[in-house]
């Protein structure tokens, strides 16, 4: 920094607790970290939009990008007239592909969980066995997986989620709408947690 900037640059310090060891924190330091951690939860709409723009890079071999795909998704649930619960989880279904490409559906679930129904958690859940249907035997697998599910009350709704809104969101030419479109969508969805989240 030069010395003339020294003078006039205020950055200002953020405010931390003293403690090293939570079990010797107080409670006006606790609730300091408690408005802190409520001003960054309400962040979270800013950055499930920047961790969507990853997804630019993730899975190669489609002819689209997995942010395409989850742009497509969303768009196609949109059209059809779908809650904005449903459009969101639509978005952020494959959110989890980076991090977790094992289990990417229950990470997804679990971002979505205490902003949406247990109906939209569910479906995004299991959306990666019910999708199986449509590959898993040209590798060897069991397209019917999804069957152990038959019973279940949201069994058909998770089949239709993946057949309208996920297994044809490969589509080079299909226009959807920019990540912008969405931003409004979720700032709504993701404004407040259900109640026993709080
Ligand atoms: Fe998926
Ligand atoms: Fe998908």
């Amino acid at each position: 920094m030069s010395k003339s900037a020294e003078g006039t640059a205020s950055i200002p310090l953020k405010k931390t607790v003293r403690f090293t060891e939570m079990a010797k924190g107080g409670a006006g330091e606790y609730a300091l970290l408690h408005r802190l951690e409520q001003d960054y939860i309400r962040e979270l709409p800013a950055r499930l939009l920047a961790a969507l723009r990853e997804l630019e890079n993730s899975l190669s071999g489609y002819r689209v990008s997995r942010l395409e795909h989850s742009l497509q998704s969303a768009t196609r649930a949109h059209r059809a007239g779908e809650s904005e619960e449903m459009v969101a989880a639509a978005l952020l279904h494959d959110i989890g592909d980076g991090l977790a490409p094992h289990t990417h559906g229950e990470m997804a679930a679990a971002i979505l969980k205490p902003y949406v129904s247990e109906r939209a958690y569910w479906i995004v859940k299991h959306h990666g066995v019910f999708q199986m249907y449509y590959y898993a035997h040209h590798l060897g697998g069991d397209r019917h997986a999804r069957d152990r599910f038959r019973s279940h009350k949201w069994f058909q709704d998770c089949a239709d989620f993946c057949e309208k809104y996920d297994q044809n969101c490969f589509d080079p030419d299909y226009p959807s709408e920019p990540l912008e479109f969405f931003a409004p969508i979720l700032q709504r969805v993701f404004a407040k947690p259900r109640k026993e989240f709080l």
